[in-house]
């Protein structure tokens, strides 16, 4: 199993963001994760579809666009359209959550779902089979640069036995505070995708950071 790294371009300098995507493009990430927040569902603004389309036209890598924001259904195109190759929504944030993952399939993009902290693994028994991807939020979502929350490993572990019992490949994404430290116990605990915003880009070498989580599994 190798893992696949996503950093969040949350933490980059956005007065430069042409240039820190061409370092992604050049690194050892698998997906370019876009962090989209609504001041409503979180606390906090980021930014919206100009910027994803902008960040898309200079990406070679997948978008892997985190939609942290209410009522998803109403974007879902838009975001589709600017680029996004795996569309993730909240659970907590849609009131018929198996229409907003039919709605991602017709799209043509990868369905995820994202739970926040509180929220426990048992929520998505009825809808694991259809999600090629859960990200599990390993902080509270709004920030980046937040302490990675321990009670993570056993929902990881908690979800990766729910998808073997049914057989399932679902890609398990780590959200939040993600280290060196952290990671080789988020891919024992079974996960397989990592995020990674601050620890990548505070680095003094992000290409050699994320080279070194890649190296981890
Ligand atoms: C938090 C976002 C994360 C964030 C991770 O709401 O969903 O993707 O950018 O940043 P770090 O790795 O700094 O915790
Ligand atoms: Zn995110």
């Amino acid at each position: 199993m190798s893992v696949k790294i996503a950093p969040s371009v949350l933490a980059a300098d956005f007065a430069n963001l042409q240039k820190e995507v061409e370092m992604l493009n050049a690194s050892a990430a698998d997906y370019i994760h876009v962090d989209i927040m609504d001041g409503m569902f979180v606390p906090n603004i980021s930014f919206g579809l100009p910027v994803t389309e902008a960040i898309h036209r200079h990406a070679s890598k997948p978008l892997d666009v985190h939609l942290m924001i209410m009522d998803p259904d109403r974007y879902l195109p838009a975001f589709r359209k600017a680029g996004a190759e795996v569309l993730t929504v909240h659970v907590e944030a849609c009131n018929h959550l198996h229409r907003t993952v039919q709605y991602i399939k017709d799209l043509g993009a990868k369905s995820g779902v994202a739970l926040n902290p509180h929220t426990p693994v048992g929520v998505l028994e009825n809808i694991l089979d259809d999600l090629d991807l859960v990200c599990m939020m390993s902080v509270n979502p709004g920030f980046g640069g937040q302490k990675f929350i321990e009670a993570t490993f056993d929902k990881v572990r908690k979800l990766r036995q729910m998808a073997n019992e049914r057989g399932l490949t679902t890609m398990i994404e780590i959200d939040g505070g993600v280290n060196q430290a952290n990671a080789p116990l988020l891919l024992e605990a079974g996960a397989d995708v990592l995020v990674a915003g601050s620890f990548v880009f505070t680095s003094k070498d992000p290409i050699a950071t994320i080279k070194q989580l890649k190296e981890i599994g």
